[in-house]
Order: C-alpha cells, then structure tokens, then sequence
C-alpha cells in the first residue's frame, strides 16, 4: 500500500468514526451544525484550487484534464479529453466501446444541458433473446456473450460534446490518450485485483487475451498495460473523427465481430447510432436547485423525488448518520425505489411520469406513508413489479473550469470490463449494458434480481440507467458538482453527497469520507457502510429495519464552489482517484 493509499484509508476510519460519533450525539437532540468549520480547520480536507479542476478515479487521467485546462481549453475540452484517457487507464469502466451520460452548465448561456450517449439495443434485439426455448433465463447470455452488447455511444458523445460546446480540435484532446495508450502505464493494485477476478471472462477471448494477459497470464499489478490496438483505434478517432467508429475502420471490425460470434450489432445500427441533447430533470431542495440526468436515467428523478421528501426534516438538527436521518433517507429511497420500478424507462418507448414524480405535491402524499419511528415493510410500500439490476462497475468524474462551465460525466461498460470481449484488432472492449434491461420482466435475471414492463428490451431501446451526474446551483451558478459509479448504488451514494452538502455543511473530502447507508426497496433491506455506529445500528434494528453490513458503496468525484475557491475530492473508496487543480 502506498502512503497514498494510507493517508486515504487512515483518513475513511478516523472520518467514519467521528461522523458516527456525531450522529450518535446529534440523536440526542444536540444542533451537528452549531459549529461551523472553515474547510482548511475541518479534520478532513479537500483539494483546494482557483481556476480549475478535475476529479476523477484515476490519477493519470485527471493530469490530462488539468493539462488541458491550463492549456487554455474549456471544461468541456477537458472533459473530452479526461473521456478518452480513462478509456485507456481505467479499462474496467472507462471506455469507447460504452455510453454515458453528460451534464453541463454553460457559463455564458447560464443554460443546464443533459447529453445521452447511451448504448441501445440493435435493430435485432427482441424481448426474449436471453431466453431458452423453455422461456427460462439463459446464465450469463446478457453478460458475457456478444448478444450482451449494446450499440456503443460514447465515442459519438465525446465527439457531439467537443463539437457543441469545446474549443479544441479533436486530434488535441485525443493525443494524450493516444501517449498513454502506446508507451502503457502501470498497473495499480486496485485495477490489478479488478483483473484477477474477471480474468475467466476476459480469458475466454483471444482478442482479450491478447490485451490483458502476458505468457497465459492476466496481467497484474507492477505490471506495464501497453494497448497498441486501442493506440491505433484512438489514431484513427482523432485523424477522422467518430466516423470511423460508426461508418469507417473500427466499425467495421465491430461488426465482423458480432458476426463471427453470433452478435447483432450491424453496420446498420452503428450508421444509425444518435446521440440526444435533453432537458435535465430539475428541483429545489432547500433554496439550491437540483439538475440533474433525465431517463433513460432513473438518477435525476429519484434524487429530486427523494430529496422533496427530505425537505420537510430538520435533518441538520438530528445529525449526519443518526438514527432518526437514516430512518428518513431509507424511508425516502424506499418509496422512490418502488416507483423506479413500476415507472421508468426509455422516454422513446414509455411514457414516464416525469413531472408527477418529482412534484412537491406528490412528496407531500408519499410522506404520509413515511412513519416517524417505524419502518414500512417493503411489501406494504407497493406490490409487484420488483427493482431491475444494475451493475457495480462504471466511473464518474467532474470538472469545473475557469469561466465558470461545469461538466459531470458518467459512463460505463457495465460490469468490470463490460462483457470482457473485445473486438478483434481494435483493442476496444464491448459493453455489456443489455443486462440492463430486465431480461425476462417480472422474473429474477442472472443475478436474481427482476424488472417490470417498462424496462423489457426492444430494438433501438434504451437500457435503464441509475448514472446521475448531478448539478447543484445556488442562484444559477454551479455550486455542487457531482455524481458516482456504483449501479443502483449510485442514486443514494450522490443524494447522500448532496445531503451531506447542504444540511451537514459538509466539505467534498467529509461528504466522500463519511459513511453511506442504502435501500432500494428491494431486497427489503437496510445496507450499511462500516462506520455506522453499534448504537445507531441497534436503534434502526428496533425501528424495524434489517441493517447487512455489505461492502462500501459508490465512489463520488465531487467539485464544490464556495467563495471563489473550488473545492474538491475524490472518493477515498478508490485509491486511484485524484482530484487536480491549478
Ligand atoms: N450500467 C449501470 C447503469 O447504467 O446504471
């Protein structure tokens, strides 16, 4: 472990014992936010900067978004760049053969943007594919297979993003990524242990091997990953642009993929491959306003429809991580996870309820339902129509430059290197975001869990996600800027950074430290970081609520603006993470 990585771990315990012991006090009716701290006296302190910063999960990638940066590029710039770099440090989540979604706010047209680069299902695709002749779930058909593979949206995204609002040419943003890609890197423990565990699925491919494993076998940490396919593709990228991923060189090998392992990915379904500008779902909670990612996304809505419900507590008074907070942000994630489940899905496909969801009114019904002491049975909340999977493994980063724009990105392969395939000469690992939809609704997918109707696969639909990049404004200027990887986790994981911000006056590097709490509905139960406390444990066990210790949850990038200093972290959960500024 490095002194890095040391200082970070020292810094989650000593953090996660004072919260606890602080909400354990403020259970008790003392005022958390009675002393105020400056962030430079707080226990835990942030990155500090002045004109700009980058904070993602991998180190090497953020010194590429800061270089842009003070090269005089915009966020946007930066954030492109930061794209394609991860694509190549952070195999696991970052990505060209992915999709995402990006979040933006523009300084000087004030305006908030929401773009989707989200994969979708080939023309092919039909709602039984994962299925036997019996109708039962096929093990593993949506993961690793080439029919888990969604139409990739990420390098049309990056391109529309620099396009629209970037100052650079294509070329200057992709070089770094291309550097990296050809003189390699070396292989952290983090990323050396993600290896180790999908090194049966990444093994099965030749293509794959020939990435990630040297002399029969994976790669580990210490040692140096070389990608001179990915070098090329990313050569080809910059000298044509996204073209030659959707109509040129690398769509092509794309497609004699699919076709060589029985994949449905066409070459027309790259050509009609569309990347969506849209409205983000917006909300107040506490005179901030709340923007956020709209569907395919489940994250905007349910933060808002979450925190509507969280305004009516004096949350800073009973304290972060008390019994009496936990027990309304479970109340809260339960209800909205219920309706996430019957509501939301492709916009292009069901009509989702949008503006009925995140209304002050309708949180003034569900609060009715929300008891001050004892917790609801799952059950009793709503009938039917359980929670569709999410993966675990995507990566979120944020920048904010010095004009003030502010750029949240969350993208993904899926799992841990998407369905670890990777088409044959291009370096480029395939997503395996189908097993986003519910493969057979209603009925428990591979990982036993199950979805509704609205989320069941269709050509040229959408998968549902939960990635949420989030704004936080404060009369219209970027105040929080946020967001996590985690699946179903990281609706929770950035409400938390949110509450934590704006009721726990809580510093980036305090929000990211201090323990998080989750409950999705169902299962119907309440899951814990370590770091509760045994207390505030026994109190939610006699409220009712099933408390599993399970493993941390999400990993924020979060930039705060207070006073004209930017202030930021990455997620101790990582350590490969690093927030940069200047
Ligand atoms: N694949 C994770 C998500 O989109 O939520």
């Amino acid at each position: 472990m490095s002194i890095h990585q040391l200082r970070r771990s020292f810094a989650l315990s000593v953090m996660a014992l004072s919260l606890a012991a602080l909400g354990s006090v403020a259970a008790a009716s003392v005022t958390s936010s009675a002393v105020k701290y400056d962030y430079e006296q707080s226990i835990f302190q942030p990155v500090a900067g002045r004109q700009g910063m980058v904070a993602s999960e991998q180190e090497l990638a953020s010194r590429v978004g800061v270089e842009i940066l003070k090269q005089g590029g915009n966020a946007v710039d930066a954030a492109v760049a930061v794209g394609f770099a991860l694509a190549v440090v952070l195999p696991n989540a970052g990505n060209l053969g992915g999709g995402g979604f990006m979040l933006l706010h523009d300084a000087k047209s004030g305006d908030n943007i929401a773009l989707d680069f989200r994969e979708l299902a080939p023309a092919k695709a039909s709602r039984d594919m994962y299925l036997d002749a019996q109708g039962k779930v096929v093990d593993g058909r949506s993961l690793h297979t080439h029919l888990a593979v969604g139409v990739p949206g990420t390098v049309a995204g990056l391109e529309h993003a620099l396009q629209r609002w970037g100052s650079l040419p294509l070329s200057k943003v992709v070089a770094p990524a291309i550097k990296l890609a050809e003189e390699g890197f070396v292989i952290s423990p983090t990323l050396g242990k993600a290896l180790s565990v999908e090194q049966d699925h990444l093994g099965q491919w030749d293509s794959s091997r020939a990435v990630f494993f040297k002399n029969g076998q994976v790669l580990a940490a210490g040692n140096k990953l070389v990608q001179p396919d990915l070098a090329k593709s990313l050569r080809l990228i910059a000298a044509q642009g996204a073209k030659v991923f959707y109509q040129g060189e690398i769509g092509d090998k794309i497609v004699a993929e699919m076709a060589q392992h029985g994949g449905l990915i066409t070459q027309s379904d790259l050509q009609n491959y569309r990347v969506i500008e849209r409205q983000p779902v917006t909300g107040s909670y506490r005179g901030y306003q709340v923007v956020s990612m709209p569907p395919p996304s489940s994250g905007g809505i349910h933060i808002i429809e979450m925190l509507n419900l969280l305004e009516r507590y004096p949350l800073a008074q009973y304290g972060p991580n008390s019994a009496q907070t936990i027990h309304y942000l479970a109340a809260a994630m339960q209800l909205a996870y219920a309706d996430r489940a019957e509501y939301l899905g492709d916009p292009a496909f069901v009509k989702v309820p949008q503006s009925g969801l995140i209304s002050k009114a309708y949180a003034d019904e569900l609060a009715k339902k929300i008891d001050p002491v004892k917790v609801v049975a799952s059950a009793q909340v709503k009938p039917g129509q359980p929670l569709p999977y999410e993966s675990d493994q995507t990566t979120h980063y944020s920048i904010v430059d010095k004009q003030g724009n502010a750029v949240a990105v969350t993208y993904t392969l899926n799992l841990n290197f998407g369905s670890g395939i990777v088409a044959k000469g291009t370096g480029i690992l395939l997503n395996n975001e189908m097993d986003d939809f519910s493969v057979k609704p209603g009925v428990p997918n591979a990982f036993g869990l199950v979805g509704g109707d609205a989320n069941a696969v269709e050509a040229g639909k959408r998968p549902l996600s939960s990635m949420s990049p989030t704004l936080v404004l404060k009369d219209n200027q970027p105040w929080l800027v946020t967001g996590s990887p985690g699946g179903a986790r990281i609706i929770t994981a950035t409400l938390q950074t949110i509450v934590n911000a704006i009721d726990f006056d809580m510093n980036p590097a305090e929000a990211a430290a201090s323990p998080r709490v989750h409950h999705q509905w169902l299962p119907d139960e309440l899951r814990v970081e370590k770091g509760i406390s045994p207390d505030t444990t026994r109190l939610l066990r006699e409220q009712g609520y099933k408390v599993v210790q399970k493993p941390t949850m999400g990993r924020t990038q979060t930039i705060q603006l207070r006073d004209g200093v930017l202030l930021g972290y990455s997620d101790p959960r990582n350590p490969d993470g690093a927030t940069l500024a200047y």
